[in-house]
């Protein structure tokens, strides 16, 4: 299924694999450009140029950078005719037990998925602001929600939780300038990213048991709720911390 995304463009981080590649893929589907920002500028660029085609960028951009990622964003804000969308997609995994996580494990997790994800929407806040408002979607997870315990662990659940709490502050500080934000807790999806949860089958068995659905997501189904968040057809959904995690939390 298609969202329209016709005259619409979004910058998407880690646009060019797993769940990221998925939401680029379906911003194009739905007739919308995407600018994709990744590190590996060979493969962003591959992805770009022979997946999604004419119209669409890429930009190399590692999140856990501030400087970098603000100076990035202002080239692509001048060389980009107009964003729409963010979606703040990149992440890192940190699943190491809780005491074996040294400085350097908590501050590298931190550093991407909760001060990246604060890095880029604060560079492109101003804009939206300025044009009059614009809809952000954060890739959060379930480990926000439960303490981790699938695959990621204290780090992980802490940066992710961080992203649900700047979520909601966004959502609430940007609304009046029309600019949403809401968030999507994937729980475990098959990506490059859960490659050991994949191919380890005690550790596969004890997290499905715990997924009412009984399976892992496709790349595509967390990315089709982000892209639902994403499109016109939730122009009153602001401030939703929003579950695609095949039944684990169900909150009232
Ligand atoms: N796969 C899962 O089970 C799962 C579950 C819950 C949440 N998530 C979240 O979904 C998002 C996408 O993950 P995925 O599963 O597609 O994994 P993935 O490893 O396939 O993709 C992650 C992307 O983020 C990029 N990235 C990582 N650090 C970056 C940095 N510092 N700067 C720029 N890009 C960076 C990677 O290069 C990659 O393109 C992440 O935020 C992840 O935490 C994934």
């Amino acid at each position: 299924m298609a969202f329209d995304f016709s005259g619409k463009t979004a910058l998407i981080t880690g646009g060019s694999a797993g769940i990221g590649a998925e939401i680029s893929k379906g911003i194009v589907a739905g007739g919308g450009h995407v600018v994709v920002c990744a590190r590996n500028a060979e493969k962003g660029q591959k992805f770009v140029n022979e997946v999604l085609g004419k119209g669409n960028y890429f930009y190399q951009l590692d999140i856990s950078k501030p400087a970098e990622t603000r100076a990035t964003i202002v080239k692509i804000l001048d060389e980009v005719p107009s964003i729409d969308i963010l979606i703040n997609n990149a992440g890192r995994i940190s699943a190491k037990p809780f005491e074996e996580i040294d400085d350097v494990e908590w501050a590298a997790t931190i550093d991407t998925n909760l001060t990246g994800t604060f890095t880029v929407t604060s560079a492109i806040f101003p804009y939206f602001k300025k044009r009059g408002g614009g809809r952000i979607v954060n890739v959060s997870s379930v480990a926000g929600k439960i303490g981790g315990g699938l695959l990621g662990t204290a780090a992980y659940a802490s940066s992710k939780a961080g992203v649900n709490g700047l979520t909601k502050a966004v959502a609430k500080e940007g609304g009046k300038y029309g600019i949403s934000c809401n968030a999507v807790c994937p729980s475990f999806t098959i990506t490059s990213m859960t490659s050991e949860l994949q191919d380890d089958p005690i550790k596969n068995k004890k997290v499905l048991s715990i997924i009412p659905l009984g399976r892992a997501a496709k790349a595509s189904e967390p990315a089709q709720m982000v892209l639902f968040f994403a499109s016109d057809l939730a122009s009153f959904v602001n401030g939703e911390v929003g579950d695609c995690d095949g039944g684990i939390v169900m909150d009232g």
